[in-house]
């Protein structure tokens, strides 16, 4: 049983014990109705404390049942909150650390609520795509009033308890306490024992001035901020019904609502992204107890693009800072490129002048290696070019103390090679950082053939106190994210070559949810950098085909926003993109060239060579233990690539569309004679999960 029952004199106390956070499942629910009963029947029991061990009240519902019988099995949760509501006897939530969800619906069961000070609280399951289900909808407006509840239940944000417990007129805790919060809420159940009748949440009324207007407002604008996803409106139709409804009536729109939001894809996809991301931290051959080595100060190599964006990781961590260059010019420029991010921080109130002050004060330069004798970890950003990187790496050799991490943030070299230009292979690792570096969560983390297993958990940890989404990929070309980029940008140009035109494409794939079309997302990144990267492949990868569409549009200087043309036009200093006639033209001089009559493809058929482009590519990759599972390749491109939120990653969606499905379609468009057949033909794994009727995951 995970939830211990003891007796402290006339106090009985119920101790939640579910490692890791509490979470109610059904040994742990059982716990609570047996506890309540053992108490209730024990004339030496005058009231009860429920609380929780190790670390968390409770983190609510257990979220590995959802999905399975276990869920629903008997005590479920409402029967749990019921049983407590009620009990005979009273019974005193003892909150500390955090309590969430299904735990904080089950504290507002109680007849009473001791927290300690610190305590995280939030309602999160709107981010599962969810809502609170056992009651959360009804009871918190009733104790904090209509507009914070529906604040903290539509955003799932966190609040700290003492925050809670300073609103004016709140009913949510009745006391918060600095010291031990079990010893105070026991003391507080033995002063209460007596008192009838015994106080609860539904007897409460909601308040508000105007609770009508307040919700029409939040309607509307609740439903402009989440688009794509069902469940933010949802929470305030739950909420409405706490003011317009009697209590009972109210938890019935929730539990409808509540599982009917249980089905949809968006929640599946978001419950996915919840474990992928935990996931995605734990790296299967390197244990969790790794010790890892201290960082106390990094260096940076090169303060161009990358280097100030990756400097300013640290500096916001309260990491200190050296950067170095090769010239004065390039120092100053860098430098003042990271003030200027700061400052316009500053000018938008998103950090205060003194934040500014202090994280600069963390950051120092140099034009000399010596400088990194006490680096603990140094990152190399400097021209993508082999011997620029070997240079730099002899010469970290050199200076860098021994255990120091030698990090590249390299996009398409081999971290095996970079490793083998110094004496301490087991030492370098990659850490690939994606523009702009001090926004973008994804951190790709490379591990190569003779990286430590204590790098990796170092770099891993580091990664979270910047607070990146961290993926480990093997080394291969473009590793995890760009490997497969370029199999969707190949089907884009296929699409064009076929008769499609570059918006038609975007419009399609934005459509689906990506925040860019590989158009657009060209343009704005400059067409160059593939064309580069195309030439390298003629000569590496004679037989790959590819579209010369992207080719012919740079041979025409058209790079992109840059040059103010691109696969569209643009206004010098703008950003819109406008349908181009010199496209248009040179698309379908490309297309007599090759004999092909342009046809009408469906948005449909757009979707599905894009999205598919990438699922096959993250079979391979998969395969090839490139990542150690599915769910990571869905994190790189949640993270990183702009894929839609709703739809859970590429993986996730080729689970939900059937992977039978994904591969039939993929066996129709290896036919179409204007596309490549080998491209279309299904990666190993896949098509074993499919032939067995299983999913990625
Ligand atoms: N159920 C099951 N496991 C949970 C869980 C939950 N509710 N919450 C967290 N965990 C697990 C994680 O999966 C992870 O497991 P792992 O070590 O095997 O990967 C472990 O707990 C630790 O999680 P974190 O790495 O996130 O640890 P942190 O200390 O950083 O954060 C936390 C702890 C704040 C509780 C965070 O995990 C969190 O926000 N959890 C989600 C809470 C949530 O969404 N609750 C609502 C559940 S739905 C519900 O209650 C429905 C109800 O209304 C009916
Ligand atoms: P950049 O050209 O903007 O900056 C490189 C900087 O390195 C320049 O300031 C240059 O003066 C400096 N430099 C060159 N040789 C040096 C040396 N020997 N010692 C010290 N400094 C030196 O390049 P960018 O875009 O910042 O790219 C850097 C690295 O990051 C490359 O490996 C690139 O592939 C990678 N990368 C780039 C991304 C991007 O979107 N720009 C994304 C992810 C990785």
């Amino acid at each position: 049983m995970s939830a211990t029952y003891e007796t402290r004199g006339p106090v009985a106390v119920i101790t939640l014990n579910n490692p890791p956070v509490n979470g109610l499942g059904l040994s742990t629910r059982k716990g609570i109705t047996e506890g309540i009963e053992r108490a209730s029947n024990d004339p030496a029991v005058k009231a009860i404390v429920i609380t929780g061990a190790g670390k968390a009240f409770s983190g609510g519902a257990d979220i590995r049942e959802f999905g399975s019988p276990l869920a629903s099995a008997s005590p479920d949760l409402l029967s749990v909150i019921a049983a407590v509501e009620g009990s005979d006897k009273p019974v005193v939530a003892a909150i500390h650390s955090v309590v969430m969800g299904g735990g904080l619906e089950l504290a507002l069961g109680c007849h009473y609520r001791v927290a300690a000070a610190g305590t995280q609280v939030a309602l999160p399951e709107v981010k599962l795509g969810l809502l609170p289900g056992a009651g959360g909808t009804q009871r918190l407006p009733r104790v904090l009033g209509l507009e914070t509840a529906l604040n903290l239940i539509v955003t799932g944000d966190t609040a700290k308890s003492e925050q809670l417990a300073a609103q004016p007129g709140q009913k949510l805790f009745d006391k918060l306490v600095d010291g031990d919060v079990l010893d105070a809420a026991i003391a507080f159940a033995s002063d209460v024992a007596d008192r009838r009748p015994l106080p609860r949440v539904r007897d409460l009324k909601v308040s508000h001035p105007e609770p009508d207007a307040y919700l029409q407002f939040a309607r509307n604008t609740v439903g402009a901020m989440s688009k794509n996803f069902p469940a933010p409106l949802q929470c305030v139709e739950a909420v409405a019904a706490a003011v317009n409804k009697p209590f009972d009536a109210g938890m019935k729109v929730e539990g409808e609502i509540f599982a009917a939001l249980m089905q949809t894809p968006e929640s599946r996809a978001q419950r996915h992204m919840f474990f992928a991301e935990r996931a995605a931290s734990k790296i299967p051959d390197v244990p969790a107890d790794t010790p890892v080595r201290a960082i106390a100060k990094v260096g940076v190599i090169g303060a161009g693009t990358m280097g100030g964006g990756i400097a300013m990781n640290f500096l916001n961590a309260g990491i200190p800072v050296i950067i170095l260059e090769t010239k004065q010019e390039a120092l100053d420029r860098g430098l003042a490129t990271v003030r200027k991010n700061y400052e316009a921080q500053v000018k938008k109130g998103k950090l205060a002048q003194d934040k500014l002050d202090q994280r600069l004060a963390l950051l120092t330069s140099t034009l000399a290696y010596d400088d990194l004798k006490d680096v603990d970890l140094v990152i190399e950003a400097v021209f993508e070019d082999i011997n620029v990187k070997e240079t730099v790496f002899k010469a970290l050799d050199e200076v860098c103390k021994p255990g120091a991490i030698l990090a590249s943030n390299t996009s398409t070299l081999d971290v095996d090679k970079i490793a083998a230009f110094t004496k301490r292979p087991q030492d370098v690792v990659g850490m690939h950082f994606f523009s702009p570096a001090n926004v973008m969560k994804l951190l790709e983390v490379v591990r190569g053939a003779k990286t430590a297993k204590d790098v990796l958990a170092t770099v891993m940890a580091l990664g979270k106190k910047i607070r990146k989404t961290c993926v480990v990929s093997g080394v291969c070309d473009g590793f995890i994210g760009n490997r497969m980029i370029e199999q969707y940008s190949r089907q884009a140009g296929f699409l064009l070559d076929e008769g499609a035109s570059p918006q038609q494409v975007d419009k399609a794939i934005e459509k689906f949810g990506f925040a860019m079309g590989p158009f657009r997302m060209g343009d704005l990144a400059g067409n160059d950098i593939g064309w580069y990267i195309r030439k390298r492949r003629y000569i590496e990868q004679p037989d790959m085909r590819y579209s010369k569409t992207a080719d012919l549009l740079c041979e025409l200087g058209r790079f992109g926003q840059k040059t103010s043309a691109g696969w569209y036009d643009y206004v010098p200093g703008k950003r819109d993109a406008n349908p181009s006639p010199v496209v248009a033209e040179m698309l379908e001089k490309h297309r007599a060239a090759l004999g092909i009559t342009p046809r009408r493809i469906s948005d449909e058929e757009i979707v599905q060579r894009l999205v598919y482009a990438l699922v096959n590519e993250g079979a391979k990759i998969v395969e090839e233990g490139i990542a150690s599972k599915a769910s990571d390749i869905d994190m790189v491109y949640l993270t990183g690539y702009g894929f839609p939120l709703h739809r859970g990653g590429p993986m996730c969606y080729a689970d939900t569309q059937g992977l039978f499905n994904v591969v039939a379609s993929m066996k129709k468009f290896a036919k179409n004679p204007a596309d490549d057949a080998a491209f279309w033909q299904p990666a190993p794994l896949l098509a074993k999960l499919a032939a067995e009727g299983k999913t990625f995951s």
